[in-house]
């Protein structure tokens, strides 16, 4: 038979198992088939095909037609700029982890060596991808899934990483191998009783997706333990669920993170959160500040974020230091510095930035108890 009468059969079967991706798939198991690309299929319609081939092809068409993802009868999917081996023991790297992958690479320069952390590791997409692309930089890569550490050793070799990067079965909670520069992290993220009806994902490990009865378990524990295992300024860049900005926004600054940026996807969905890891003795938890950023007056300015914003946010612990010792000279520059933190707060926020307006307005709250403790120690 040839292969366009394969191929047609193929849409059908998959056709009245309500696989709407039938064409395609079938092309792409076609292809798989025979070891060609899809447009060669797509040239070769009148050739043979042999009767081992045909076998094989329709093997995988029985697969799929009970909704087993392609990446799992392929064996394989590309993610960001390179082509990965996949299978059952790990999560399906998504196109959506790449926005993680970019803000990576925004923050690491080509010819700096950065230590990273990749928790829950996977299939090695993540990790990978960086190290590809910044030479110099190391990674340790810690997951729970003994099967999922394989497959991304497997991968690490694929791409001539293996001296690079560094595989540890462990839970986050119980690791510790030093300071790292860049934590990056895809936990699961699903609530628990909403896994059953999510069908498309029903072959992936649940372990992957499993984020406890809030969905929130494992990216708290990530966030806390991030805490310790980041250098101070260090970055944590967390891939999140839609609906858990707020909450996970909130949970880091209870812990004393900066929040530079919120990604969305392309489907304007909140993806990921980029974070700095602030020394948490010159910062105080988050809540008391979300009241009282209800009560300030917008001001009518625009704000831009421009060399300002960078100064202020990279060298905040910096700043602090010398701060710290300022002020026992002199309180004029308390004051400024706290007036300079609430326009630029007020600022951010008739801009529409609430997140950076909020960050501004807990430094200056910040810098203002520091310097109600000084006047306190200077009457004493
Ligand atoms: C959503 S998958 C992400 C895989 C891969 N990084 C990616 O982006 O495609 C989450 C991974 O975290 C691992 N994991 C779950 N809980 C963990 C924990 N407490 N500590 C370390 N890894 C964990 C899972 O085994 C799974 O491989």
């Amino acid at each position: 038979m040839k292969i366009i009468d394969n191929l047609e059969d193929g849409y059908e079967i998959l056709k009245e198992n309500n696989i709407s991706s039938y064409k395609i798939d079938c092309e792409i198991l076609m292809s798989q088939t025979l070891n060609i690309s899809r447009e060669e299929v797509l040239l070769n319609l009148e050739k043979e095909m042999k009767e081992e081939e045909k076998e094989k092809y329709f093997n995988y068409i029985n697969r799929r037609k009970k909704d087993v993802p392609i990446a799992y009868i392929t064996k394989n999917r590309n993610f960001w700029r390179e082509k990965f081996i996949i299978n059952e023991n790990a999560l399906i790297p998504r196109p959506d982890s790449e926005h993680l992958v970019e803000q990576a690479l925004k923050l690491i320069k080509k010819d700096k060596s950065k230590r990273i952390l990749d928790v829950g590791v996977g299939s090695g997409c993540l990790s990978i991808s960086i190290l590809k692309e910044r030479p110099y930089c190391e990674c340790d890569a810690i997951d729970l899934s003994k099967n999922a550490l394989k497959l991304a050793k497997i991968n690490a070799n694929l791409h001539q990483l293996s001296d690079r990067i560094k595989f540890y079965k462990r839970d986050v909670d119980n690791f510790y191998n030093g300071k790292y520069d860049l934590i990056i992290s895809n936990p699961p993220y699903i609530k628990k009783h909403k896994i059953k009806y999510l069908g498309t994902i029903k072959y992936e490990p649940k372990i992957a997706l499993d984020g406890g009865l809030d969905g929130l378990e494992v990216i708290r524990k990530v966030i806390s333990k991030s805490k310790y295992l980041l250098k101070i300024n260090g970055k944590l860049i967390l891939e999140i669920g839609y609906d858990q900005k707020y909450k996970v926004m909130n949970f880091l600054r209870e812990k004393s993170f900066f929040i530079n940026r919120i990604i969305k996807d392309y489907g304007n969905n909140t993806r990921c959160i980029v974070s700095t890891n602030k020394d948490w003795k010159f910062m105080r938890p988050f809540k008391s500040n979300l009241k009282r950023n209800r009560s300030r007056h917008h001001s009518d300015r625009p704000f831009k974020r421009g060399p300002d914003f960078d100064r202020l946010n990279g060298n905040f612990a910096n700043n602090d230091n010398s701060f710290r010792r300022k002020i026992n000279r002199s309180n004029g520059n308390v004051q400024k510095l706290i007036s300079k933190y609430n326009d630029l707060a007020r600022e951010a926020l008739s801009n529409g930035d609430k997140i950076l307006s909020e960050n501004y307005f807990q430094y200056a709250d910040h810098f203002l108890r520091v310097s109600l403790e000084q006047k306190e120690k200077d009457a004493s």
